[in-house]
């Protein structure tokens, strides 16, 4: 693919097209609105890899609510997960008694989010739920399954809007798959 934000990189092909992402953000943010009739809602995005998907979905959710976001470590360079999750920042909301929609990139072991869920629930927030673009399917004991999901992911290295290799890629506006 000749694409000048590639740095010569090789996507294998792309996966979701900006207009079908688009498309599929728009129904989730009617779903998210539907789930929360009234009151509170803090939607916490996990960064970095969710920042466009956040901005996207808050945009598409026509109902009151706030935004903020969580960082845990993530894979670095690999591939694939070492199943080490650490908090780097704390979101300043206060989280006791919000109901909280968590929003996840993609979801792969599960890992990174029960471990953010863990530590959210210590706050005692009025719920939790779960809004991932992107499922591969593999996590398979999770207490919080995502309630909401953009797509099922293949079995493959994704790669932009907002998902990352060794921090390249993320401002792709479609997702692809990588060589
Ligand atoms: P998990 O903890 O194994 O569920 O991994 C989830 C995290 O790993 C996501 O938040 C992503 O940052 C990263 N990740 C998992 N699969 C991919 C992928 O295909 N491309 C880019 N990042 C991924
Ligand atoms: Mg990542």
């Amino acid at each position: 693919m000749n694409d000048p934000r590639l740095q010569g990189r090789v996507l294998k092909r792309v996966a979701l097209s900006a207009d079908q992402i688009a498309q599929r953000v728009r129904e989730l943010g009617e779903e998210v609105c539907a789930a929360y009739p009234e009151g509170d809602l803090l939607v916490l995005g996990l960064l970095k890899g969710s920042f466009i998907f956040v901005s996207d979905l808050v945009r598409q959710v026509r109902r009151p609510l706030q935004v903020d976001f969580l960082v845990v470590s993530s894979y670095g360079n690999e591939t694939v997960s070492s199943g080490h999750v650490r908090l780097v920042y704390d979101p300043q909301a206060e989280l006791t008694g919000r109901h909280i929609l968590l929003v996840e990139d993609i979801v792969d072991s599960g890992r990174t989010l029960s471990r953010v869920i863990e530590v959210l629930e210590e706050r005692q927030p009025a719920s939790i739920e779960v809004c991932a673009l992107l499922d591969k399917h593999h996590a398979t004991h999770l207490k919080h399954p995502a309630r909401f999901v953009g797509f099922d992911a293949p079995d493959e290295f994704l790669v932009g809007y907002g998902l990352d290799h060794a921090e390249n890629f993320r401002h792709l506006p479609y997702i692809a798959s990588l060589e």
